[in-house]
């Protein structure tokens, strides 16, 4: 018999639903035991977000500060674990930080294989380099990597997705697609279930290759690379001024994320614009440099 340990944090239930679907071959596999739990932190965090409580996260997630979360009931160890994680600000959500940076991962992930599944709106290659840290913290081992991301164009979803945090509405507006994960992508989430069964019944999870290659696990958008490692860099200059500026939900850590939302806006309707034309001129003498970050941040499972 295999065990499987499945967690997850997800606050509107979407990344559940994902590894819902994900999962439910393996369920079915007489060979194999899944230990399915959520990651819950002791303080829960709200949803719908409050525009300020929303903005407050962003220095502690960036710098992965993680917070306390509840013990869970676990085995002392697994032959593989599946690890359910959405983005916030670029980084693996705050809760799961808080799991990975707690004394029970430690004892649970250690030389244990770990297959990674991303449900976010479409930046998550920072997130997954972050968590490839705390994963070698852990000394465990990244096998697979599987991204489900939101429908629509990031133009839209740059709109669809925060009005769905913000509002708790997901529904199409005007000329804008419903937020979050197409339904059918979702659905379409147990054929990875499936392959990891058959591999479990082979050991193939004690062996280094990865298991879910030529499934189309992850589909990275060469446009977005640039985009999340300038995101990124100007994300923590920022995440240290708001730190300084006072407390979590302090009045001067409010003042601070007010500048910053005035300049992130301003950013966005500026040099975004500015930066996707300088790519578009750029793009003929930069094919191969491009296609070789994508063939790295696709690893393990891509293609
Ligand atoms: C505080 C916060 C920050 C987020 N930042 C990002 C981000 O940087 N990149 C991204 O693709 N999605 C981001 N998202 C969207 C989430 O990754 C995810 O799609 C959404 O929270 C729904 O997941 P859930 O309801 O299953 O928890 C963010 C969401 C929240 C709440």
């Amino acid at each position: 018999m295999k065990h499987v340990l499945v967690l997850y944090y997800s606050q509107s239930g979407q990344l559940k639903s994902v590894m819902d679907r994900l999962i439910e071959p393996l369920l079915q596999c007489s060979d194999v035991h899944c230990d399915y739990q959520e990651i819950e932190p002791v303080r829960p965090y709200p949803y719908p977000w409050p525009f300020y409580k929303f903005f407050n996260v962003f220095p502690e997630a960036v710098y992965l500060d993680g917070c306390p979360v509840k013990k869970l009931q676990l085995r002392e160890n697994y032959d593989l674990i599946l690890l359910g994680y959405t983005s916030w600000f670029l980084s693996p959500s705050i809760p799961v930080t808080g799991f990975l940076k707690s004394t029970q991962a430690k004892q649970v992930f250690k030389n244990t294989p770990v297959v990674t599944v991303i449900a976010c709106r479409d930046m998550w290659l920072i997130a997954q380099e972050k968590m490839k840290g705390l994963l070698k913290d852990l000394d465990s081992r990244l096998l697979d990597n599987v991204v489900f991301t939101d429908q629509g164009k990031s133009l839209y979803t740059f709109v669809t997705t925060p009005r769905w945090m913000l509002s708790g509405r997901k529904d199409p507006f005007w000329f804008f697609p419903a937020a979050g994960i197409h339904k059918k992508e979702i659905r379409s989430a147990s054929r990875f279930g499936e392959r990891l069964c058959k591999a479990l019944q082979n050991d193939e999870e004690r062996g280094t290759f990865p298991l879910l290659c030529h499934m189309g696990a992850v589909n990275v958008n060469g446009k977005l690379i640039a985009t999340e490692h300038i995101a990124h860099r100007s994300f923590l200059i920022w995440s240290k001024l708001i730190k300084k500026a006072g407390a979590p939900n302090s009045k001067g850590r409010n003042v601070v994320i007010t500048i910053y939302t005035v300049f992130l806006l301003t950013l966005v309707l500026t040099v975004v614009p500015l930066n996707m034309l300088f790519r578009c001129i750029l793009s003929p003498f930069r094919k191969k440099s491009l296609a070789k970050a994508i063939e790295y941040y696709e690893q393990p499972s891509g293609k």
